[in-house]
């Protein structure tokens, strides 16, 4: 991709825009805290690359310490920040072994949450497209709607033992906003939201939830005006606010320890799927996929499956097309660099600014991805492919039509890949992360594509 002409960042003070956009070469320059661990294997030096024999005691041994996912993660933070994950860092490690916060959680999960979801065969969409076999972890299922609620819930949790008032997050498709106000409903607690001018009005249903649900919707309005931007502001207002609110980072990405404590919380998707797809065909599935924007949908179900014979792909957008600006596939094109106070894949320009991102989906227009990710493409254990707005919306259409299950246009990328991998192979069983359901997009998709004609006339 050629590079794009530079675009100023809005006006903060110099630490806080290196918190936000630095590159690795500012955050130095300006003294911002970033954690000495070693840099092992990956990047410029030669990789090692992992199957899945080596993936036993995985979720022990990463992140390190430090937060660090091989050579990406970390908190790039500023300072009055440090002792403030820290404390998160710490209360984690306490909860996450308590028996009495395991069984509450446990209790939110079957009781408020109607887990566990059902794994569900796709029979007429798998005969329609040969002999493979499609199957669907039904997150679309869980309350709210989406897997969101999964981390929001624990995270929720761990405000009350914090002792904070409020929880602030940004969203993008409005799912993890709906879900936080969801968590903070059911906690009583405060609950802001900021959401980027065109997501708000593209995902406009969930946005009059989020109010109702009793938070408030704060707009950004500056840059692209999506999810990237919805990012600055909540870490904006998390810098004022830090006493007596959290940020409930809505997926596998910001400072450590978030993409640990999200990962986590979203590992139930996996457990819960491995064991219903064994008891359900007496086999584990040869592939299992999920659509990838931060990643907490693909971490919560690729996670248990690492240490299995199968193979496990990532789904990226890739938009209109591979120029820049009209694609988020930050693990196909993107470069190490430092985004939102951690180090992963990120779409950048030559100063390592971040680059405008598109999709069709607006949970997947992100610049960067977990760094777990990023490290789990160098070491080779999870392939990451790309999709395009036609094919997901392809997918979208197919899936209401022979299953009768509108989806999520996010996890519709999932599905999409499922569709091309059953057209290519005929063969094998494919299991797919159904994110969450898609009435959220019914009002955008109608206008766009009305109901869908293109796709079966063409056929
Ligand atoms: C239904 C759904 N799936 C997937 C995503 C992408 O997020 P992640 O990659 O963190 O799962 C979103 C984000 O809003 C979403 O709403």
């Amino acid at each position: 991709m050629a590079p794009r002409e530079h675009r100023p960042c809005f006006g903060v003070s110099v630490e806080t825009r290196a918190f936000l956009f630095a590159t690795k070469q500012f955050s130095q320059k300006q003294n911002i805290r970033k954690d000495e661990s070693p840099r092992p294997t990956a990047g410029d030096e030669k990789i090692t690359m992992m199957t899945y024999k080596d993936f036993t005691n995985y979720v022990k041994l990463y992140p390190d310490e430090n937060g660090r996912f091989g050579e990406y993660g970390g908190a790039f933070l500023p300072p009055q920040l440090v002792p403030v994950f820290k404390e998160i860092d710490d209360a984690y490690e306490t909860i996450c072994h308590s028996a009495q916060f395991i069984s509450e959680l446990r209790r939110i999960r079957k009781e408020f949450q109607g887990r566990p979801t059902p794994v569900y065969h796709a029979e007429r969409l798998s005969r329609l497209l040969g002999k493979s076999q499609i199957y669907l972890k039904r997150e679309d299922l869980n309350h709210t709607g989406a897997h969101k609620l999964n981390h929001c819930m624990g995270e929720g949790l761990l405000a009350k033992f914090l002792g904070k008032k409020k929880l602030i997050a940004e969203t993008g498709a409005g799912q993890h906003g709906v879900a936080l106000a969801t968590a903070a409903a059911y906690f009583g607690l405060e609950c802001d939201i900021y959401m980027g001018d065109v997501d708000i009005a593209k995902q406009a249903p969930n946005v009059t939830r989020m109010k109702i649900l009793g938070a408030r919707v704060i707009p950004a309005s500056h840059g692209l005006k999506t999810l990237k931007e919805a990012v600055d502001a909540a870490f904006m207002a998390y810098l004022n606010e830090y006493e007596d609110a959290i940020y409930c980072i809505g997926s596998v990405v910001g400072p450590h320890p978030f993409p640990k404590m999200v990962r986590d919380f979203q590992m139930v998707v996996g457990i819960e799927a491995k064991e219903q797809f064994v008891e359900m065909t007496g086999l584990l599935p040869d592939v299992v996929c999920a659509c990838v924007g931060g990643g907490s949908n693909a971490a919560g179900l690729f996670t248990t499956f690492y240490e299995e014979p199968v193979e496990i792909v990532g789904v990226e957008p890739m938009g209109r097309g591979t120029s820049i600006g009209d694609n988020a596939a930050s693990i196909t094109f993107g470069k190490k660099g430092v985004l939102h106070g951690f180090e992963s894949l990120l779409l950048q320009d030559e100063k390592g600014e971040p680059l405008p991102v598109y999709s069709i989906a607006s949970g997947l227009d992100y610049p960067s991805v977990g760094p777990e990710h990023a490290f789990l493409h160098d070491v080779g254990r999870v392939q990451y492919t790309s999709v395009t707005d036609e094919e997901a919306m392809e997918a979208f259409f197919y899936l209401s039509r022979y299953e009768g299950i509108i989806p999520a246009i996010e996890s519709a990328h999932a599905l999409a890949y499922a569709m091309r991998y059953a057209r290519e192979n005929n063969r094998g069983s494919i299991l797919v992360n159904l994110s969450g359901r898609g009435d959220k997009d019914i009002d955008y998709v109608f206008d766009h594509y009305g109901c869908g004609e293109k796709f079966f006339e063409k056929k």
